[in-house]
C-alpha cells in the first residue's frame, strides 16, 4: 500500500512540476513578448489553396509570419507546404513556432467511414483506434490539430452535418466523444499526438428547419440534458480545444457568448484549454446583427473567453485598439496566449517545431495494409441491416453479380465530405471488390443519380444474367457535410421504383442505402430481399460491404439515428416527451397526422444480423435505492441462431414522473457482446443515481424520488421493463 502511495505522490510531483515547469515558459515567453506578437498568436489564418468557408483570399503570408503576425494556421495539406511556412514563422523575433489545424473528420489519407457511420457500430474501441490511425497519419502529415470530433446531438435529418456527428443520442454521443479525445490525442507514450478539439460549441444540430447556419432556441433543460453533455464528456477527457459554433444560443451567439462559454466551459467545468472560434464566426457576429461592427465584434468575442480568431481577423486588426481604450484589459489577453502557448509547449513545439513532420513516414503508411485493415474493420462493423427476407444475405455460390447504379462503381463518393487529404484513387469500389472476388459483375447504371433519367431496361437485362442484383442507391457523398441541408431526403423514382422491376427478373435483388444521414425509402425497402444502409465506408468501401454481403462479418450495427418514412415528420427521435396526448396505436383519437405515419421507418438502435439473440427476463437485484447507492439489473442473453454474431445491448430509463417534463425514454447503457451460435451470456446494468438524474429549469442536477422504467432490449422499441423506486 506504501509503494502505491509513494509513487502515486511521485506521479503527483512529476505532473505538477511538469505543468509548473511549462507554466513558468510560458510566464517567461509572455513577459517578453509586445502586445502586437500576443494578438498574433490569436489571429488564426488559411491555407491559400484550400479554404473550409467564405473568405478573402491573402495573398502571401510569409512576411506576416516574419512579424509573428499569426499563431496558427488551418487548411495545409502537404507537409512540405508546412515545414516552408514553419520554417518562415520561426525567423520572427521570438521564432514562436506555429499551430497547424486541420479538419480530419475521419481519417487524413486513409479515409475511415463517416463519424455517423462510425457510431452505428455502437464499438467504442474501434472508434477510438480509428481516431488513434487518423491521427498518426495527420501528425506525419503536418497536422498538430484536427477540428474534431464534432459533438453536435442531431435529430433533424436536413441538417447536411449529421454525417459528422454520433447521431441524435446525448449519452451515445458523450461515449464516442471520450472515445474520439483519446485516440486523436493518444496517451503517455503514444507517438503521433495530436490536439483534439471538441465543436461546435454549442447546440449547432439543433438548428431550425435543419438549415446549417440557422438560429438555435432552447430552454436550459434541454441545453443542459441533451446538447451540453457530450462536451462536458470532452473536457472531462482532456480535449486541448473547443470551437465555438457558428449559430446563436438563446438569442446570443456563441462566439459572443459569455453565459456558455465563460460561464458553463471555464466557471462551471473549469476548462483552461483553448476556446478558437468557427472559420469567420467572430466576424459573423455583425450578420446576426449582434455586433455593431468588426471592432464591437472583436470586443465581445474576447470577452466571452474567445482565445483564437480563426480567419476573420478582427482580432488582429481591434485588439490593440480595444486595449489602448482600456476596453480589453491586457490580463485577458495574457490569459489567452497563455493557453495558447501552453498548447504549444504541450505539444512539444518549442522542443521541435517540426514534431512528428515526416513525408516519406506519411507515404509509407498513407493506405498501407495496416490502415487499410483497420479502415476495414471498422467498416464492416459500420454497416447496418435493416431487412433480410428469406435469408437472402449471406450470398452463397453465387458466380455473377448485377451490379446497378453508378455508386457501385464510384470512389470518390465513397469518401463522404470531409475527407481531408483522401485520394479517390485509393478507394475500393463495391465493383472492384466483387472482381478481386473473381466473380463476373454485369454492371448497369440503372438510373441518374443527378437527375431523373432512368435506364431500367439495361438494368433488367443485367439482373436476367445474374444470380444475384445489387442496387446501390442513396445520394452523392458531397450531398451531407456543411452547407448541406436538404429540404427532400425521399429517394428519387427513377431509384426507388427501379426495384420493384428488377424484381420481375425473378432474382433476388440487395438493396444498400449509400448517403450520409438518414434517407427515405419506404418503396425501394418494400420491394428490396435485403437491405442495408452502408453510409460512406471510405476507403475500404467496397471490401467492407462484400465481408458483410458473404457473411465473412456478420452485420452488427445499429442505427444511430432514427430512419423516418416521411420527411414532414422531422426532427423525428426516439427520446421525445410523451406529452399531454401520446401517441398510441390504440387511442384512435389521437393521430399525430391525419395525412402521413407518424411512426418512423426504422427506430433508433435498430439493427438487424446474419443470427437472432434472445432475452430472459430482466431482473432487478432491489425494488428501492437511497443516495449513493445502486442496484443491480440482470439478462441473460442468447444467441438462438445458427451463426456466430455480436448484439449491441441497450439500456433505456424512463422517469415515471419528474418535476419537469422527462423523456418517454432515454438510453443509459451500451454492451455489445459477441456470442456463438447456441451461447448464453448474463450480463449486469449498474443502476444508480448517474443514470437517474437530470437537469431541471435552473440548470441544476437533481436525482429526484419517485418510479423509474428501466428498460433493456435490442433497439429503443423492442424493450423489456423492470421498476426501480428512488427514496431520499
Ligand atoms: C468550417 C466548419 C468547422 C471547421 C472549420 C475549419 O466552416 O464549420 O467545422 O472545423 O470551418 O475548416
Amino acid at each position: 500500500m506504501k509503494v502505491v502511495l509513494l509513487s502515486l505522490l511521485f506521479m503527483t510531483t512529476v505532473v505538477s512540476a511538469y505543468s509548473s515547469n511549462i507554466g513558468q515558459k510560458v510566464d517567461s515567453l509572455l513577459s517578453v513578448m509586445t502586445l502586437q506578437e500576443k494578438i498574433g498568436q490569436m489571429n488564426q489564418v488559411s491555407g491559400i489553396d484550400f479554404s473550409t468557408g467564405p473568405w478573402n483570399k491573402e495573398s502571401s503570408i510569409v512576411d506576416a509570419l516574419h512579424r509573428g503576425e499569426y499563431g496558427s494556421v488551418l487548411n495545409i495539406h502537404d507537409p512540405e507546404e508546412a515545414r516552408r511556412l514553419q520554417t518562415e514563422a520561426l525567423r520572427s523575433r521570438l521564432g514562436i513556432p506555429l499551430l497547424f489545424g486541420l479538419d480530419v473528420i475521419h481519417g487524413m489519407s486513409t479515409i475511415f467511414p463517416i463519424p455517423l457511420a462510425e457510431s452505428a457500430s455502437f464499438d467504442l474501441a474501434q472508434i477510438r483506434q480509428s481516431s488513434r490511425f487518423a491521427a498518426v497519419e495527420s501528425a506525419l502529415c503536418g497536422v498538430h490539430w484536427t477540428f474534431a470530433p464534432m459533438l453536435d446531438v442531431a435529430r433533424d435529418a436536413r441538417w447536411g452535418r449529421v454525417m459528422e456527428g454520433s447521431g441524435e443520442d446525448t449519452y451515445w454521443a458523450a461515449q464516442v466523444a471520450e472515445a474520439r479525445v483519446k485516440g486523436l490525442q493518444g496517451e503517455d507514450g503514444d507517438s503521433c499526438r495530436i490536439v483534439a478539439c471538441a465543436k461546435h460549441f454549442v447546440g449547432y444540430g439543433a438548428v431550425v428547419a435543419g438549415r446549417d447556419y440557422n438560429n438555435v432556441d432552447m430552454s436550459v433543460a434541454e441545453l443542459y440534458n441533451f446538447y451540453l453533455p457530450p462536451f462536458k464528456a470532452a473536457v472531462e477527457a482532456g480535449v486541448g480545444s473547443i470551437m465555438t459554433a457558428f449559430n446563436d444560443m438563446n438569442n446570443v451567439p456563441c462566439t459572443g457568448n459569455k453565459e456558455i462559454v465563460r460561464g458553463i466551459l471555464r466557471d462551471e467545468w473549469h476548462y483552461d484549454g483553448v476556446v478558437v472560434s468557427d472559420w469567420c464566426s467572430v466576424a459573423e457576429m455583425c450578420n446576426h446583427r449582434y455586433a455593431a461592427d468588426q471592432k464591437d465584434a472583436a470586443l465581445k468575442a474576447i470577452a466571452a473567453g474567445v482565445d483564437i480568431d480563426m480567419v476573420s481577423r478582427c482580432y488582429a486588426q481591434y485588439l490593440e485598439e480595444l486595449v489602448a481604450e482600456g476596453r480589453v484589459d491586457v490580463a485577458e489577453i495574457d490569459r489567452a496566449v497563455g493557453r495558447i502557448l501552453e498548447l504549444k509547449y504541450r505539444l512539444g513545439l518549442f522542443d521541435d517545431p517540426f514534431c512528428a513532420f515526416d513525408s516519406a513516414g506519411a507515404d509509407a503508411v498513407r493506405c498501407s495494409p495496416a490502415m487499410r485493415k483497420a479502415a476495414r474493420d471498422m467498416a464492416k462493423r459500420s454497416i447496418v441491416l435493416l431487412k433480410n427476407d428469406s435469408a437472402t444475405l449471406p450470398l452463397k455460390n453465387i458466380k455473377s453479380v448485377a451490379l446497378i447504379g453508378e455508386l457501385c462503381r464510384s470512389k470518390v463518393d465513397m469518401m463522404g465530405n470531409w475527407s481531408a487529404n483522401g485520394d479517390a484513387a485509393d478507394v475500393v469500389t463495391l465493383e472492384e471488390a466483387f472482381l478481386q472476388r473473381n466473380i463476373k459483375t454485369n454492371y448497369a447504371k440503372g438510373f441518374s443519380i443527378d437527375n431523373d433519367e432512368c435506364y431500367w431496361k439495361e438494368a433488367v437485362n443485367a439482373a436476367k444474367h445474374s444470380d444475384v442484383v445489387i442496387v446501390a442507391v442513396g445520394e452523392r457523398g458531397r450531398q451531407s457535410g456543411e452547407d448541406c441541408s436538404r429540404g427532400e431526403l425521399t429517394l428519387p423514382d427513377n431509384q426507388q421504383k427501379l426495384i420493384g422491376e428488377l424484381k420481375k427478373a425473378h432474382k433476388p435483388v440487395v438493396v444498400l442505402v449509400m448517403g450520409g444521414r438518414p434517407l427515405i425509402f419506404n418503396l425501394a425497402a418494400a420491394d428490396a430481399d435485403a437491405l442495408m444502409v452502408t453510409w460512406w465506408l471510405g476507403s475500404e468501401a467496397g471490401n467492407a460491404i462484400t465481408d458483410v454481403l458473404f457473411g465473412e462479418y456478420n452485420p452488427s450495427g445499429r442505427l444511430p439515428m432514427t430512419f423516418p418514412a416521411h420527411i414532414a415528420q422531422l426532427p423525428i427521435y426516439y427520446n421525445q416527451k410523451s406529452t399531454g396526448r401520446p401517441l398510441s396505436e390504440e387511442v384512435s383519437f389521437i393521430k399525430g397526422y391525419i395525412d402521413i405515419p407518424y411512426k418512423p421507418a426504422y427506430p433508433f438502435g435498430f439493427g438487424l444480423g446474419y443470427t437472432t439473440f434472445s432475452y430472459s427476463v430482466p431482473k432487478m437485484d432491489k425494488s428501492q435505492i437511497g443516495p449513493l447507492e445502486s442496484a443491480t439489473l440482470t439478462v441473460t442473453v442468447t444467441n438462438s441462431g445458427q451463426v456466430e454474431g455480436e448484439e449491441v445491448l441497450q439500456l433505456y430509463v424512463s422517469d415515471c414522473v419528474a418535476s419537469i417534463t422527462r423523456p418517454v425514454r432515454e438510453l443509459k447503457g451500451v454492451q455489445k457482446i459477441r456470442l456463438r451460435a447456441g451461447e448464453s451470456r448474463t450480463l449486469v446494468f449498474d443502476i444508480n443515481e448517474a443514470i437517474l438524474g437530470f437537469y431541471d429549469n435552473a440548470a441544476k442536477y437533481v436525482v429526484e424520488e419517485g418510479f423509474f422504467d428501466v428498460m433493456v432490449g435490442p433497439n429503443s422499441n423492442d424493450l423489456q421493463k423492470c421498476q426501480i423506486e428512488y427514496k431520499l
